[in-house]
């Protein structure tokens, strides 16, 4: 562990009575810095305070003498089947959280049925994630600036097993952060994106005096439609895009082909005043039609939350910050634990407000809050 925190615990700590317990104990788990890196999102973090605020603007109807009896949580997703509709979020460098990172959460995820989404940048390799992953593993993939590397990372998620490809787009620069800049975090020495070693950097030719760092530079190797449109001609698994928030960009991603999209602002961690990711996915949901595939991120941190969004239209929800908290209080035993207990607070919400199946979470099932802003 690095200085200020504790190691990890060898068993599911007394102390945790909800999921959302896991971001309070971590603080003791992970060295201060670390932990403002994974909590803060960018610039002032204003979406991440607006994806957490807009769970709090929907209550949940309690429904009587309704026969649950034979509920259950199954979801199927992109033709896929789950046990229950909360996957982990793709998180990158997770040694950051705990020294063998991705290795416990795939081995969590295995555990309790959870779908593992593992990150371009782990900090080990998708090869050795993998082996530790049950069955239900996808491949978060980021363009890189050669396409050959593209192609060899999508080559070796399919040998490794990998059944679904996420393409994140929503993260083309790196906006820092404002809360782990003034924590003084700097990334460490050993946290590598292990998978992409031996990829060398393409050459970015130099920019004249009067050029934009941002927009001649960055940008000018950022993807493109034209670049999704390759990807999706280079491989036969189903390709899912990630970081939607505008219904044009969602009709046109359906138009073209993605087997399905991820509602999400990247927690926070990209365009700063970006909407939370809740509210839009009504709107989303609605452009796609009922059928598409649409999972939903961002500030889930409650069973509660994750019924909200599936009542406001996801299939499924995914969680990023509360798997490297729990990660960094007890590897694998916490993500699983973790996972569990939010599991079983959707099935409480669920049982209460009369809802068998997850079909049957619709947005009859929630009430907007009169006093909302
Ligand atoms: C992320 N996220 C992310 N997304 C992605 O597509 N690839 C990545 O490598 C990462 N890395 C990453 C690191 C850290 C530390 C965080 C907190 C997040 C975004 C992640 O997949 C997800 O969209 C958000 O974390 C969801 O919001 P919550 O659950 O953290 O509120």
């Amino acid at each position: 562990p690095l200085p200020g925190a504790q190691p990890p615990l060898g068993k599911i700590p007394a102390d945790i009575g909800c999921a959302a317990d896991y971001e309070v104990l971590a603080q003791r788990f992970m060295a201060p810095p670390s932990y403002d890196y994974v909590a803060g999102g960018s610039g002032r973090d204003l979406t991440v305070a607006a994806n957490l605020a807009a769970f709090a603007r929907w209550d949940i109807y309690p429904r009587l003498l309704r026969d649950v009896g034979a509920g259950h949580t199954r979801v199927t997703v992109a033709g896929q089947q789950f046990a229950h509709p909360v996957f982990l979020a793709p998180v990158a460098f997770q040694n950051l959280a705990h020294g063998a990172g991705e290795l416990q959460s795939a081995r969590a995820a295995h555990a309790v049925d959870s779908c593992l989404i593992s990150s371009t940048l782990s900090s080990c390799t998708l090869e050795d994630v993998a082996r530790g992953a049950g069955p239900q593993r996808w491949f978060q993939l980021y363009f890189q600036l050669r396409r050959e590397h593209t192609q060899d990372l999508l080559r070796r998620a399919v040998q490794a097993g990998y059944t679904a490809i996420v393409v994140t787009l929503d993260a083309p620069i790196q906006v820092p952060s404002k809360r782990a800049l003034d924590a003084g975090f700097r990334m460490p020495a050993d946290c590598v994106a292990a998978n992409l070693r031996g990829y060398a950097p393409a050459a970015t030719p130099p920019l004249a005096p009067e050029q934009s760092r941002i927009f001649q530079g960055i940008m000018s190797t950022a993807p493109t439609w034209d670049d999704l449109r390759w990807l999706l001609g280079q491989t036969t698994l189903p390709v899912l895009v990630k970081g939607v928030l505008h219904p044009d960009d969602a009709i046109a991603l359906r138009a073209i082909g993605v087997a399905g999209l991820v509602v999400s602002n990247h927690g926070g961690r990209t365009l700063d005043g970006a909407p939370a990711s809740l509210d839009v996915l009504p709107a989303i949901r609605n452009a796609v039609g009922p059928a598409f595939p649409l999972l939903f991120d961002g500030g889930i941190r409650s069973g509660a939350d994750i019924f909200k969004a599936l009542a406001l239209g996801a299939d499924a929800v995914l969680v990023g910050r509360l798997q490297m908290y729990a990660l960094s209080v007890a590897g694998a035993l916490g993500v699983a634990h973790m996972l569990k207990l939010l599991r079983e607070e959707l099935e409480v919400c669920m049982a209460l407000a009369g809802c068998a199946t997850v079909g049957e979470i619709d947005s009859g099932t929630l009430l907007r809050r009169q006093d909302a802003p």
